[in-house]
């Protein structure tokens, strides 16, 4: 089984990657027994997940993967974007995040938003690449469903009229922006099989 070294101690995220990607394994930070919070004081997705990334392979010498995502509001220039961990403040949580949201939002029609990760593979040899995948959709006017986790009860997905809160794991794992920039990951490493 191949291993994909992850730069992250997200416990969510760590699971839809394997439900992404049944076939690898997944090792989080703490799986690899790596004590980090790296500090993610990029000013773009793309620095954060290379930071992650590069911090990892620093520590292993082996190929490693960093992911950074944002949610990105229209109405809101783009913003929380990357600092959606921290948008209600230092020390807050996923329901301070969607309840500031929801705050900004008060009467706004334009609820135009997308989900972006980006992710950072950082190869054996220190050569990296970046990988892109996004979610289009729309905030909800309220938080709806408990599935998930961070501002999944207030996006729904383009086409859909439910929140990914609302949405089985499975069904958001197959076109989430996650999902999008992992499968662009497993393109190039059928590039690298070549
Ligand atoms: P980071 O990529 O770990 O910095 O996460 C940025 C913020 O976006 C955090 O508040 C996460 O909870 C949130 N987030 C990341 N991925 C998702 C997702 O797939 N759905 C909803 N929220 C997410």
């Amino acid at each position: 089984m191949k291993q994909l070294n992850i730069a992250t101690n997200n416990a969510h995220k760590i699971t839809e990657i394997r439900n992404i990607l049944p076939e690898f394994k997944i090792m989080g930070l703490k799986d690899l027994g790596i004590l980090a919070d790296i500090e993610e004081n990029g000013h773009t997705l793309e620095d954060n997940a290379l930071i992650k990334a590069k911090y990892l392979h620093r520590l292993t010498n082996e190929m490693s993967i960093g992911e950074d995502t944002g949610l990105e509001v229209k109405a809101l220039s783009g913003e929380p974007g990357v600092k959606s961990a921290r948008y209600a403040g230092p020390k807050c949580d996923a329901n301070d995040n969607q309840n500031k949201l929801l705050r900004q939002l008060e009467g706004v029609q334009d609820r135009t938003a997308r989900f972006r990760t980006v992710i950072a593979v950082v190869n054996r040899d220190g050569s990296f690449q970046i990988f892109e995948g996004k979610v289009n959709g729309q905030i909800s006017e309220s938080k709806r469903g408990t599935n998930g986790f961070g501002y999944d009860p207030i996006f729904i997905p383009d086409g859909y009229d439910m929140t990914f809160g609302e949405m089985a794991e499975d069904e958001k794992n197959k076109m989430s922006h996650r999902a999008r920039a992992v499968e662009k990951l497993m393109e190039y490493f059928k590039i690298l099989d070549q």
